[in-house]
């Protein structure tokens, strides 16, 4: 199965952000100054702009930044988090829905189950899609928003050691986040049971990949750490469980370089105990606050008006 878009090349992503390969260096430089400006100059440039969230799937970090970035811009949002209480309940297919909100609103935030929504609702839409993750495919936002975490912490990308640890097969944002680094001269390590590996076509010579983070962890610049996603999985929360320790410990912490970054998409179940957040080179609650600066550029970008 394609889990990417075939398309995104083709749409700029100021039209619609469907995937990370729609980003150059440079775009991806200018969506960060954007994102400096706007978190250090409050404005208002979205007043009288609507934005729909449209979420398919479960969400508390992505659709409330969403929604706080376009405030704060000026705008107002739709909220549509729980689609069982829309007309989705009553059969209604994406595409109708879509069509529905594009009447209402300027911009459309779709969190989605299959990974070609993205794609079908763009075809149908006259107004930008925003992908906030199809399936397993990808999550460009967030991997965005981490690689803005990476630059903000270590100041720069090139030359650094990436390790992400998990469930590299389901995890959409390290798919992001591994073609994003692509781009830089970042070396790239995946730690993962060998069930969850990174799938293929997002692995490049070169790269390394573990069963555990042992080998790794003393010369980790960035640890990127995901959560199994079960409900991903054939069975959900009965599928097997996996021969993996996933758990960070202080001991790994004492071994990590004083420089690391730990970072995580978050919601976490039980991959970071809460007694590393204390930690300074945890960057998981940091991180979460440089996404709000970063969604508000990109629709700062996509609404049109800067
Ligand atoms: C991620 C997602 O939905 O893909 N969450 C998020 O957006 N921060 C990661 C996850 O669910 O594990």
């Amino acid at each position: 199965m394609d889990t990417y878009l075939s398309t995104e090349t083709e749409i700029p992503w100021r039209r619609a952000v469907l995937s990370v390969d729609q980003f150059s260096r440079s775009d991806i430089a200018e969506l960060f100054m954007l994102a400096d400006t706007l978190a250090a100059m409050p404005q208002k440039p979205l007043a009288g702009r609507t934005l729909a969230n449209l979420f398919y799937e479960a969400s508390t970090r992505t659709s409330s930044s969403f929604f706080a970035a376009m405030t704060r811009l000026g705008g107002t949002v739709i909220p549509i988090n729980e689609v069982h209480y829309s007309s989705v309940s009553k059969g209604e297919t994406l595409e109708d829905t879509v069509r529905t909100l594009e009447c209402y609103t300027d911009a459309i935030v779709l969190r989605h189950y299959d990974n070609d929504a993205a794609e079908r609702a763009v075809r149908v839409c006259e107004v930008p899609i925003i992908n906030a993750g199809n399936g397993t495919g990808e999550h460009p936002t967030q991997a965005l928003l981490d690689l803005y975490t990476i630059a903000k912490e270590r100041r720069t990308i090139d030359g650094l050691t990436v390790t992400m640890m998990g469930d590299l097969k389901h995890g959409r944002t390290v798919h992001s986040l591994t073609k994003l680094l692509r781009m830089y001269d970042a070396r790239l390590r995946f730690v993962s049971p060998p069930e969850l590996r990174m799938p293929a076509e997002y692995l490049r010579d070169g790269d390394e990949q573990y069963d555990d983070l042992d080998a790794v962890i003393e010369d980790s610049d960035v640890l990127y750490v995901t959560r199994v996603q079960r409900e991903r999985m054939q069975g959900g929360d009965k599928a097997p469980a996996f021969d993996f320790d996933y758990a960070l410990t202080r001991d790994d912490m004492d071994r990590a370089r004083d420089d690391m970054v730990l970072m995580h998409p978050l919601p976490r179940v039980g991959e970071i105990p809460t007694e590393l957040d204390s930690d300074p080179r945890s960057a998981y609650f940091r991180q979460m606050k440089y996404g709000l600066y970063v969604r508000m550029g990109i629709l700062a970008a996509v609404l049109g008006s800067i």
